[in-house]
């Protein structure tokens, strides 16, 4: 009797400790993501299943079974592309061929600019070169002398035009010129760069890295640190460098099981941040606002055209700061990763932007003044890397090359340029100016007639597909032979200069317009009226289980 007594007391001890367990286990699931992104483990074992293959030239131009006559046509379209890139850059090919053997880089870009069932074709007859001589104004000029408009922002770092960058560049090689490589003492201009760092973001101190990728690194590892907690929460779809902890991929090394990647703008993850007391900081990419929970669109994954994208400010901002409140009442780090939109969407950045205070900022990119650079500001507190009642316990971060003097000189030229009133003017009317220029862009392409519309967050572009359509990533080769240079991700990212000004902008859309009649012309987005981007997704899941079960 006693002994029944003493089990079912032990059975509810435990499940008076297992329930709770269980019930923050199932908050925790409720709270990631239904897609893929959302499900790293299970996005590896589904892509150890996918079986590599690609298409042969008649599959290539008629994936979407259309008649004859279309592939026909997209074929003479293919074609003459592939004859124009040859004939115009032979010197950027030769150079392109010869850096790629030795370039794991170049090899991987080359081979991830279109989904891989088409690459190869693409990779054999649309070839382009990666070989550049010169940039000015808002143009970049190939080895073989073709303009360019440049639409990569150079993966965000210039915000202000390449000049910029270059008087920048120039200047931080003079402030380093009598110092060379001594490191570990500074230059005086540091003093400066830390008050302006200060003022900008709005928090005590600053630390200076390499990298975008490291100063995430050290703003979790501070607020772990700080907190003694272990796991971190990102959100669905959020870049932030390519540290494992916060890079889920299916080819990556899991990140740790401290990484919560859970849903944006969701109640149910502000439900786990309420309740979990092993969370040490939310880490947030501001850029997600423009289509949280997905991940960057790159054209690799156009397979078909449900791309989506737009900003709701307003709610975004409220979702920053419900995220603020209860990362405030649970003593969690509040980490904005703004090494993209940092010094872009405003002076103050995303913070700025959409009014809410961090605990810790990370800034990278186009600090530096073109050179590499990671910053992370953050409030006393949590910068704090050693304990006045524990001594041996302290938070290691240093590295042979922060604050280095040349990137010290650049990034002071830059802060100074900051404070100019030509550049604070930039600033003036920023939303409105890009609102307006995307609402144009979209009219004269609706105008045109053309499947295609942009989305954007002030002057980060992307573009949406309005028809389904297997061949939506073809597109980044008809803007190319436009004149129109993209980053390797192609019609996803979109990146423009602050220093483009209407003339330029209009010969950009102009070319654009003109680069998708094209592509329409030559038949990539003959339709199949009952096709649907459903009825895509089936085709190639079927498609795939054929090629993998024979
Ligand atoms: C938001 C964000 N965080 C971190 C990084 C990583 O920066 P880096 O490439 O300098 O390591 C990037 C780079 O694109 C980024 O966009």
């Amino acid at each position: 009797m006693e002994e029944g007594i003493a089990l079912s007391a032990a059975a509810l001890g435990l499940l008076a400790w297992g329930l709770p367990k269980a019930h923050r286990r199932l908050q925790l699931s409720r709270a990631k993501h239904r897609s893929l992104a959302g499900h790293a483990r299970l996005a590896q074992r589904l892509a150890a299943l996918l079986p590599g293959y690609h298409y042969d030239e008649a599959q290539f131009f008629g994936a979407d079974g259309a008649p004859p006559e279309v592939a026909a046509r997209r074929r003479e379209g293919f074609f003459r592309l592939a004859a124009l890139f040859e004939a115009l850059q032979p010197r950027g090919l030769e150079l392109t061929d010869a850096a790629r053997e030795g370039l794991s880089d170049l090899q991987f870009t080359g081979r991830y600019r279109v989904p891989f069932p088409f690459s190869p074709l693409v990779r054999r007859h649309l070839r382009t070169s990666s070989f550049v001589a010169r940039a000015d104004g808002v143009t970049v000029e190939d080895v073989d002398g073709n303009r360019y408009h440049d639409l990569t922002g150079s993966y965000g770092v210039n915000v202000f035009g390449v000049d910029f960058y270059k008087a920048c560049m120039d200047e931080g090689h003079a402030a380093a010129r009598e110092l060379g490589p001594i490191l570990g003492s500074y230059l005086p201009c540091v003093v400066r760069n830390i008050e302006r760092l200060k003022a900008l973001s709005g928090l005590d101190e600053v630390s200076f890295h390499m990298s975008g990728t490291e100063a995430v690194m050290q703003a979790v590892r501070l607020a772990r640190y700080r907190t003694g907690r272990r796991h971190l929460v990102r959100f669905t779809g959020a870049y932030h460098g390519w540290w494992e902890d916060v890079q889920p991929g299916p080819g990556n090394p899991m990140p740790p099981r401290e990484t919560y990647t859970l849903k944006d703008m969701d109640e149910r993850s502000l439900r786990v941040l309420r309740t979990r007391r092993d969370i040490a900081c939310v880490l947030v990419n501001p850029l997600q606002s423009l289509h949280p929970n997905a991940n960057a669109p790159g054209d690799s994954a156009l397979l078909d055209s449900s791309r989506r994208a737009g900003v709701d400010r307003a709610a975004y901002a409220a979702w920053l700061h419900q995220l603020r409140q209860v990362c405030s009442e649970r003593g969690i780090a509040l980490i904005l990763d703004e090494v993209f939109t940092g010094f872009r969407l405003a002076r103050g950045g995303a913070q700025e932007y959409f009014g809410v205070r961090a605990d810790l900022v990370t800034y990278g990119k186009t600090l530096g003044g073109g050179l590499p650079v990671g910053v992370v500001c953050g409030g006393r507190d949590w910068m704090k890397r050693y304990r006045d009642d524990r001594p041996a316990h302290i938070c290691f971060a240093r590295g042979t090359f922060n604050a280095h003097p040349a990137v010290m000189g650049a990034m002071s030229a830059f802060l100074d340029r900051l404070e100019q009133p030509e550049v604070a003017a930039i600033y003036d009317g920023l939303d409105a100016r890009w609102n307006r220029r995307a609402a144009a862009f979209n009219a004269a392409l609706a105008e045109a007639g053309v499947p295609v519309r942009v989305a954007h967050l002030s002057s980060i572009w992307t573009v949406l597909y309005e028809q389904p359509s297997r061949y939506n990533w073809m597109l980044q080769f008809y803007l190319r032979a436009h004149g129109l240079a993209l980053s390797w991700v192609g019609s996803g990212r979109i990146v423009f200069s602050l220093n483009y000004g209407d003339a330029d902008f209009d010969a950009v859309r102009a070319k654009f317009v003109a680069a998708a009649r094209e592509m329409q012309a030559d038949g990539w987005w003959w339709r199949d009226p009952g096709l649907t981007n459903r009825r895509i997704r089936r085709g190639l899941l079927l498609e795939a289980l054929r090629r993998r079960f024979g």
